[in-house]
């Protein structure tokens, strides 16, 4: 009973933050993402019938405490689906930093889903792999399906789910992830959602999301980079505007962040088709056409700050490896 999958992580364009329903994450606002190839996590899970208890290796190291008890409560979600009553043994090997705002959190819990439910042997659809996945880190929904993915709101469990709405060879994307800090950030996501409804910038944001989104999806469909770009950057800035008026504050930027979303800006300008998003961390994701991708990555590593340039293309759904 054991299975490994891969799956990569993404980036969204109009982004998830906040939830309606806390436990069964259900949120507060529809987003949209591509899968970045590449930069993924390999999840093998081995469900145990003598095993007591869940065990959990991160980068061929013992997990501490929380991150144990994180998996473990997922896995739960999973046995009560799989209906089997098995502890199980996780060993998750990522290639990218993680806690650095590059959503290591989608990979490995999509990852994570999709594997425990093939080493159980059974065969769930897309859809309800999504929603399981969603159960553990909600942007993890997005990294199930391949290429550019939507993920709706829904008012269940059931009806919140993601979906490919561009295969991954629609668009030549490339996301040039600017590290300016990779180390683990202070608050992260999960407690970020939390207290996102404390600003009252929140309200306002998810009012308008479901219209970006629209925008969004009608200039990825028409590859329309302009229009693009402009919601992508607003969208954003909108989200971590609530961040930084929630209370307390959360501030995700830092100056060499704001020093790369000004170059961005200028060199748009300039004309490359490049534009910025930030998750819940200080590294700029400056999400260009392919074309592009060169000129900019020299550009961008000669910036004060930047420790290095991740690349990634649009990546695959995950897949059950071994
Ligand atoms: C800022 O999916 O990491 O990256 O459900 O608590 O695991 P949890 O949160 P998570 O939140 C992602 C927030 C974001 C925006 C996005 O990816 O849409």
């Amino acid at each position: 009973m054991r299975a490994t999958a891969t799956a990569n992580s993404n980036i969204a364009f109009i982004k998830y933050w906040g939830n309606i329903d806390e436990s069964l994450r259900l949120p507060a606002n529809p987003s949209l993402s591509m899968n970045l190839d590449g930069l993924y996590t390999e999840t093998t899970v081995e469900w145990h019938p003598e095993q007591q208890g869940d065990s959990l290796n991160i980068n061929g190291q013992s997990a501490d405490e929380r991150a144990t008890d994180r998996v473990s409560q997922h896995l739960s979600a999973l046995r009560k689906r799989l209906d089997i009553n098995y502890s199980a043994h996780v060993d998750s090997v990522n290639n990218f930093p993680m806690g650095a705002g590059i959503a290591s959190s989608a990979a490995s819990f999509a990852a994570l889903t999709v594997a425990a439910v093939a080493a159980a042997g059974a065969a769930l659809s897309e859809r309800e792999l999504t929603c399981l996945a969603r159960l553990g880190s909600g942007s993890a929904s997005r990294s199930v399906p391949s290429g550019f993915v939507e993920w709706v709101t829904g008012l269940s469990h059931a009806e919140s789910f993601a979906f490919t709405i561009a295969p991954r060879d629609h668009w030549g994307l490339v996301d040039l992830v600017a590290i300016v800090h990779a180390g683990h950030k202070e608050v992260g996501s999960r407690e970020g959602h939390t207290s996102a409804s404390t600003s009252e910038f929140q309200t306002a944001r998810v009012k308008t999301a479901a219209q970006r989104l629209d925008v969004c999806r009608q200039a990825l469909l028409e590859r329309d980079f302009a229009s693009f770009a402009s919601v992508v950057e607003h969208d954003s800035d909108m989200m971590h505007a609530v961040m930084m008026t929630s209370k307390p504050p959360l501030f995700y930027w830092r100056p060499s962040s704001l020093v790369l979303m000004d170059a961005v800006r200028r060199w748009r300008s300039e004309g490359l088709r490049v534009c910025y998003t930030l998750d819940a961390g200080p590294n700029v994701h400056c999400v260009c056409v392919a074309s592009d991708a060169d000129e900019l990555g020299e550009r961008i590593v000669q910036l004060p700050g930047v420790e290095r340039v991740l690349r990634a293309s649009v990546g695959g759904g995950a897949e059950v490896s071994a």
